[in-house]
């Protein structure tokens, strides 16, 4: 049976995909940034996951404000890194796993929690720079990927509960699936930023900390927090960090912190990783 073996959150940010694609990682700016991810480099590769089911959001890229789904499942056996604007990153193409993906779909959607299929897709940073942190720059991605795009971009994203009690219905889903696969689960986006307005640039260090704190210890009680609260003190793309909540509703109730970072600035963004597992599998 395919085994759900860790969790784990990353910021994305645009910037840091740029850094890596130009040759910049080693710069002063970025170093600190890249040294958060020299463990999780190492870490993963001795993991070897077969599948990452890699909950992200799509900015505009894919879909456009003429329709946003708010979760949408890819089942198709590629995925194209997506031009944002100045070309494609130069990253291979996301190969998916659209058996499994299709198997999460009736699980999950037999399981009450509707979610829009998609067969083709482009994937924009949201899902390439989680990707580029945690393995670097390989010549083909080390495993199969199910993208997971979640609507965070276009107001009413949906709450941290239905985001929490999703992972549940996920966790039953992956582990339902007949095929020994080691899965993990990526929750991606965030922390504290404001892109716009005149709160642009916003970040919240105490804020974004007890988030941390919470999300590994008290992740029931934290998502019941109000989109109006992630707004009001993480700014307007903080809301992103519900996508944290599906990861660690995947998670078990009690988990294992593996490995903490956070760090800012990187670009507008605060950039918060953990890494977790299960007790009874760390
Ligand atoms: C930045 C952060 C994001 O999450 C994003 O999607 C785009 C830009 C930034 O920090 O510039
Ligand atoms: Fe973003």
């Amino acid at each position: 049976m395919a085994k759900l073996t860790a969790g784990i959150a990353c910021s994305h940010v645009p910037a840091i995909g740029a850094a890596l694609d130009n040759g910049k990682s080693g710069d002063d700016y970025w170093k600190p940034v890249f040294a958060g991810f020299d463990f999780s480099k190492l870490w993963i590769a001795a993991q070897k996951p077969d599948v990452v089911f890699l909950v992200y959001n799509d900015h505009a890229t894919a879909f456009s404000l003429d329709l946003i789904p708010t979760f949408a499942i890819g089942c198709a056996s590629t995925f194209q890194p997506a031009d944002e604007g100045w070309g494609a990153r130069p990253v291979p193409v996301v190969e998916g796993a659209p058996e499994l993906a299709a198997h999460i779909a009736q699980s999950v959607i037999e399981n009450d929690f509707d979610l829009t299929i998609v067969n083709r897709m482009d994937v924009d940073h949201g899902l390439t720079v989680p990707l580029s942190l945690m393995f670097g720059q390989p010549q083909a991605w080390p495993c199969k990927v199910i993208p997971f795009a979640v609507n965070v971009v276009q107001y009413p994203p949906p709450s941290g509960r239905r985001c929490y009690m999703l992972g549940k219905a996920i966790r039953k889903a992956i582990e339902s699936f007949p095929d020994d696969l080691n899965v993990q689960v990526w929750g991606t986006g965030g922390m504290s930023h404001q892109l716009q307005g005149p709160r642009a640039g916003l970040i919240n260090r105490e804020w974004d900390n007890r988030f941390l704190d919470r999300i590994v210890n008290d992740a029931d009680d934290l998502s019941k927090t109000p989109h109006i609260e992630y707004v009001r003190e993480a700014g307007s793309e903080g809301i992103e960090l519900v996508m944290w909540l599906i990861m660690r509703g995947a998670m078990d109730d009690e988990v294992q912190q593996i490995h903490r970072f956070y760090h800012v600035p990187a670009s507008n963004t605060a950039v918060g990783h953990l890494i977790l597992k299960n007790k009874e599998t760390a």
